[in-house]
């Protein structure tokens, strides 16, 4: 099986233990969700960096709605609140 890191539990930040579930904790409770905050709550990006364009790339998914897969297969079923068919 390939690592893949979109999906939910899997660690992106080795140096410093931190998952993309714990990202998106972080990215929910927050008004303007940013990787610079991962840097300043779990230290992430703050030693190799190697996490940092994945941790890009999955906030720029979830503005988008693309990810997590649940919920954007939800939005994808919904239009306006109500359901597509
Ligand atoms: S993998 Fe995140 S700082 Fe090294």
């Amino acid at each position: 099986m390939s690592w893949d890191f979109r999906q939910p539990g899997t660690r992106i930040c080795v140096c410093y233990d931190v998952s993309n579930d714990d990202a998106l904790k972080l990215w929910r409770e927050s008004e303007q969700p940013s990787v610079e905050q991962l840097k300043e709550k779990h230290g992430c990006g703050n030693n190799c960096a190697m996490c940092i364009p994945y941790f890009r790339t999955l906030l720029r998914d979830y503005q988008r709605g693309k990810w997590p897969k649940d919920e954007a297969a939800k939005a994808g079923t919904e239009w306006f609140g109500a359901k597509k068919k």
